[in-house]
């Protein structure tokens, strides 16, 4: 079964093409994306409706990108998948549009995606995929989750976020110290130059004995710090800041991660959305995992932020499964705020 899946959720248009042998094992024939990063970063920040209009420039080519790629064709898709939520309502609207246009005009069904379930499942394309169950650490730009997996369709959430994402934090912390949008890479990359103990900064709910992360107050201690260094800091001490704010945030995913696999009684631990690619947090889980005689899967470097893999890959898993069924309703709908916890 061949599934061509596209992502517009926020500010990357992304379309790929998963096949699943018969054996079940999804496989990744051609992916391409579009970031939007360029164009919105004179405003510092993803504008929505320049966010839509730029999805209805990118699908199609994409998608014809990915199909030349994979040395196949329209006629050859069984099931077009798209990211019906969460996300901008107007940017899924424009791929879940997309998505049933051509679904219609080739008499194929569609399958609405969760972005999330897209971001959880993403290691399964990877060299080393996972094995059911496991805990997930969920880390994007709007969501810092852990879950319990027991099977595609089976989520049980242990903890998470009462404000900011882990994303966000990284985010915001780096528009604090100048670094743009969007600044997790950038401030991961300048961390790098770092003393992470320079400046002692809050581990929020660290402590707190429940699985749950907070955020909001980090920036607050970021700002804070960075005002005491007076207007023009030393790029040593910029860099420091950096260092020791990633060092901060990277140690509450880290111990909370744990503490969700000791009380799961799980030895099997997915990390997953952009915040996944951060160096350090793969780094730390790696060498605590490793301790323990426990194992750690990412997705592809190039899968953990937004792509149309992830979405064709999801679809694909839960119509192997049985957890889904694709329709020929084509009537849409998105979900731009949907629990994962919602879907079964
Ligand atoms: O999963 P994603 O692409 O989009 C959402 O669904 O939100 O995640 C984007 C987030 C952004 O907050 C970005 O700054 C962060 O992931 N990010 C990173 C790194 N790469 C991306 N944060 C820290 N270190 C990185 N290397
Ligand atoms: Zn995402």
């Amino acid at each position: 079964m061949n599934v061509l899946g596209i992502e517009s959720s926020c500010d990357e248009t992304g379309v790929a093409l998963v096949s699943s042998l018969g054996n079940g094992v999804p496989r990744l024939r051609a992916h391409a994306l579009h970031t939007q990063v360029q164009m919105h970063q004179a405003y510092g920040g993803v504008v929505p409706e320049l966010a839509s209009r730029d999805h209805i420039r990118r699908v199609l080519p994409l998608a014809r990108e990915v199909l030349a790629q994979a040395g196949s064709t329209l006629d050859e898709v069984d099931v077009v998948a798209f990211t019906r939520g969460p996300g901008l309502a107007g940017a899924l609207l424009v791929g879940a549009g997309v998505a049933c246009a051509l679904a219609a005009a080739l008499g194929r069904p569609t399958l609405g995606v969760h972005h999330l379930e897209g971001h959880l499942l993403s290691p399964f394309l990877s060299a080393d995929p996972p094995e059911f169950p496991f805990v997930a650490l969920l880390v994007s730009g709007g969501h810092t989750q852990l879950m319990r997996v027991d099977a595609v369709g089976s989520y049980e959430l242990l903890g998470e976020t009462i404000d900011d994402a882990a994303g966000e934090a990284f985010d915001k912390s780096a528009k604090l110290l100048g670094l743009g949008y969007p600044g997790g890479p950038a401030l991961a990359r300048l961390a790098t130059q770092g003393r992470a103990d320079a400046y002692a900064l809050p581990r929020p709910l660290l402590h707190s004995g429940d699985l749950d992360f907070s955020f909001a107050g980090l920036k607050t201690a970021v700002l804070t710090q960075h005002r005491k260094l007076g207007p023009e800091p030393t790029a040593a001490q910029v860099a420091d800041l950096a260092a020791s704010t990633q060092a901060a945030i990277v140690e509450v995913l880290v111990k909370k991660a744990l503490n969700a696999l000791k009380t799961a009684g799980l030895k099997r631990l997915v990390v997953s959305g952009g915040v996944g690619a951060n160096a350090e947090l793969r780094r730390q889980l790696d060498e605590a995992a490793a301790r323990r005689g426990w194992r750690v899967h990412y997705p592809e470097l190039a899968l953990c932020t937004d792509n149309g893999a992830m979405i064709a890959l999801a679809a694909a898993m839960r119509l192997a499964a049985g957890a889904s069924q694709a329709t020929k309703d084509y009537a849409f709908d998105v979900r731009p705020r949907w629990p994962l916890a919602e879907i079964s």
